[in-house]
C-alpha cells in the first residue's frame, strides 16, 4: 500500500487529492502522517479486517460519512498460503476466499454507483501471476487470482459505457516484507521473476491510468507468460506440480 500511495502522481494542490487506505494491520497512524507529511494530500485511514462479513460495508460507510470522492479504487489485500489442500487449516482456506474474492469483489461492487457520476475512475485489481494456470499446492490460491482475472474482464467490459475501467495486475514475485522469506526458498525460475514493490507500483499505476485492463510486470514475466502460453496444459501442470511440491 505504502508504495502505491508513493506512486500516486501528486502534483496537485493540497486539497485536490485525498487518500483513504485500508488494512488489517493496527498503527497505521504512522504511514498516513508520513503521507501528509511528505504529500499534498488528506490522509484517511481505518484498520479493518477484511474477512469479516460486514467489513466491506463498514469501509463504503465510513468513504461515505467522510465524503470522500472515490476515483480510484485498489484492491490490493491478500494473502497466499501454500500447501496440498488437505493439509491446509481450514481458517487459512477461508482467509483466502474471503480476501481475495469476496473482500474485493463486495468492495468493487458498493464504490462502483459512485465512481459512476464521476468524468473517470480506476479499479485496480491485484492479482497474479498464479492467475495463468491451475497451480497444484497453491490450488486455493492459484483460483482466487484467476477470479480476478475474469472478473476484472468482464466487469471491464460492463462498465465500458462509463468512465470507469478496470484493471488487473499479474506479478509473480514481489519481494514485500511478507513475501521475502518464501522468494529466497523459491526456484530460480520465481526468483528471477520477482519486482519490488515500487517497482510493480509504478507499473500498475502506468497501465491503470493508460487503461490496459490486463498488466504482466516485467519482461522475464512477460517471457514467461508467452512460453506458458505455448505449452501444452498437461506439461504446465506438470512443470509447476514440481516446483510447488519441492517449494
Ligand atoms: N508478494 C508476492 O510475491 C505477490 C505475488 C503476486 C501477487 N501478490 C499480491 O499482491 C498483493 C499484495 O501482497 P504483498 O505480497 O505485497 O503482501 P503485503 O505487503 O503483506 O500485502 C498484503 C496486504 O493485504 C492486507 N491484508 C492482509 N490481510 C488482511 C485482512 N484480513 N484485512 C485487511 N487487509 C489485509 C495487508 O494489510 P496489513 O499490512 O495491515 O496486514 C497488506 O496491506 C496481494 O493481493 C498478493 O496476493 C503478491
Amino acid at each position: 500500500m505504502q508504495e502505491l500511495a508513493s506512486k500516486l502522481p501528486l502534483n496537485v494542490q493540497k486539497g485536490d487529492l485525498t487518500f483513504f487506505g485500508f488494512a488489517a494491520r493496527q498503527g497505521l497512524e504512522s504511514f498516513s502522517d508520513e503521507l501528509r507529511k511528505n504529500y499534498p494530500v488528506d490522509v484517511h485511514h481505518l484498520s479493518i479486517d477484511l474477512t469479516k462479513r460486514k467489513s466491506p460495508q463498514k469501509v463504503f460507510e465510513y468513504a461515505q460519512q467522510h465524503q470522500l470522492t472515490i476515483n480510484i479504487l485498489v484492491n490490493n489485500a491478500g494473502l497466499g498460503f501454500n500447501g496440498k489442500l488437505e493439509e491446509l487449516k481450514a481458517d487459512l482456506i477461508d482467509t483466502m476466499i474471503l480476501l481475495n474474492v469476496r473482500a474485493s469483489t463486495l468492495l468493487t461492487f458498493l464504490f462502483i454507483p459512485g465512481m459512476k457520476k464521476l468524468k473517470k475512475a480506476y479499479i485496480l485489481n491485484i492479482s497474479s501471476f498464479a492467475a495463468f494456470s491451475p497451480l497444484p499446492y497453491k490450488s486455493v490460491y492459484a483460483a482466487t487470482k484467476t477470479y480476478l482475472l475474469f472478473f476484472t474482464q468482464a466487469l471491464n467490459r460492463e462498465l465500458k459505457e462509463t468512465g470507469i475501467s478496470v484493471t488487473s495486475v499479474h506479478p509473480n514475485g514481489i519481494s514485500s516484507e511478507r513475501a521475502m522469506e518464501n522468494i529466497k526458498k523459491s526456484s530460480f525460475i520465481a526468483r528471477s521473476a520477482a519486482l519490488t514493490p515500487a517497482q510493480v507500483a509504478k507499473i500498475s499505476l502506468d497501465n491503470m491510468f493508460s487503461e490496459n485492463v490486463f498488466v504482466i510486470p516485467g519482461v522475464v514475466n512477460k517471457i514467461y507468460y508467452y512460453i506458458g502460453c505455448s505449452l501444452p496444459h498437461g506439461v504446465i501442470l506438470k512443470l509447476i506440480g514440481n516446483i510447488f511440491k519441492k517449494s
